[in-house]
């Protein structure tokens, strides 16, 4: 079955962690690669949900720690599509503290690229993003711009990709 497109909102994700004694560092802090691997795994959600197909993390493009993040403090993380190319998808993830009156702090911003893999693991087409929104039609030009230079980076041997 050929799906057409799907919004923003059909695939965004939000998932919450409370800091625990396991996820800290020697210094007391949230360590970083647990962050990471959480932040893998909202991507990798948002694009299941997007691609309806398996899928594999190509890049991380840009991933900003702006703050520390101590025990028993509460994260929620939102994740959702940027950007459709054919094969490959921008997932942009953003961290935030959710203190106990509400308020959220954002901690960390990081955008994925996932690509959607057909049954033999190989590169598959992807649904359209269908964007409803002015706010969706903003993050897609910034995704471009970041999707265009990646490849411009690429072909100087800035980077592998
Ligand atoms: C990602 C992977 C499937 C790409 O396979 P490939 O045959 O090189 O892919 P192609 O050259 O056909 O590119 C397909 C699409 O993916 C994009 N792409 C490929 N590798 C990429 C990478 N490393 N980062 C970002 N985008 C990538 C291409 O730009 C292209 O995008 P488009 O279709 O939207 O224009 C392959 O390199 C792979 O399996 N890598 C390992 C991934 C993995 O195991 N991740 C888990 C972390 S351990």
């Amino acid at each position: 079955m050929t799906i057409q497109g799907k919004t923003v909102s059909q695939s965004q994700v939000e998932t919450f962690h409370i800091v625990r004694p396991n996820d800290l560092n020697p210094a007391g802090r949230l360590f970083g690669g647990t962050l990471m691997s959480w932040i893998d795994e909202v991507a990798a959600l948002v694009a299941r949900r997007h691609a309806q197909m398996n899928v594999t993390t190509g890049s991380v493009d840009n991933l900003k720690f702006l703050s520390a993040v101590y025990l028993e403090e509460m994260l929620v993380m939102k994740g959702k599509v940027t950007h459709v190319g054919t094969c490959s998808m921008e997932i942009k993830v953003e961290t935030f503290v959710e203190h106990i009156n509400g308020q959220r702090d954002l901690v960390n911003v990081a955008y994925f690229t996932l690509i959607g893999l057909d049954d033999k693991d190989k590169p598959a087409p992807l649904p359209k993003l269908k964007l409803e929104t002015e706010e969706d039609r903003i993050e897609w030009e910034k995704a471009n711009k970041r999707r265009e230079l990646r490849r411009k980076q690429a072909q100087e041997g800035f980077h592998f990709y």
